[in-house]
């Protein structure tokens, strides 16, 4: 009885202890850990023609630079539009749309 009580009293630090002190992602609210180790944001980057920080400020776990969040709806709705061709492949993409662009074309460009 007594050893159990011991055995009782020794396990409760390490139930106590924080699961990981790890520095991986800390605000993935859309993504996977995978996909930023995939290069996700180089895709983001090429796709618009920006920088890192055009959606980012130093901490990159900050949500104060708004287009982070205008990206974040820019990852559902590209999720949504995919989600409504049937064979579940990734028709659409960042690039499809913006060509490397902040903002994609609604129209075609002028002729020469
Ligand atoms: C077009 C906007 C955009 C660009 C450009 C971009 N990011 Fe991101 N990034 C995001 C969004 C949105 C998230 C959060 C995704 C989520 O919530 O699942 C994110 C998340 C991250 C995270 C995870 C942070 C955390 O701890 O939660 C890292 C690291 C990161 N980005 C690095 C980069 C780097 C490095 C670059 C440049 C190569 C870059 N990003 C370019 C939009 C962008
Ligand atoms: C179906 C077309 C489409 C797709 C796919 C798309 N976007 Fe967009 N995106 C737009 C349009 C249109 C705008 C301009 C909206 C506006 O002016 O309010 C825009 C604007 C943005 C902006 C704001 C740019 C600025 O100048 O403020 C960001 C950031 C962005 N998109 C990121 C992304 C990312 C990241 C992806 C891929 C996950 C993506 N977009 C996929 C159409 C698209």
């Amino acid at each position: 009885m007594r050893i159990l009580l011991l055995s009782l009293l020794c396990l409760i630090p390490i139930c106590a202890a924080p699961p990981q002190g790890g520095g991986g992602p800390k605000n993935l609210k859309l993504l996977k850990p995978e996909d930023l180790r995939a290069g996700i944001m180089h895709v983001y980057t090429v796709s618009l023609g920006v920088q890192c920080n055009f959606c980012h400020v130093q901490d990159r776990a900050s949500d104060e630079n708004p287009h982070k969040n205008i990206a974040r709806h820019m990852i559902e709705i590209t999720r949504d539009i995919n989600s409504k061709f049937s064979d579940g492949k990734e028709h659409v993409t960042c690039f499809t749309c913006h060509r490397g662009a902040q903002e994609p074309l609604t129209v075609a460009p002028p002729a020469q």
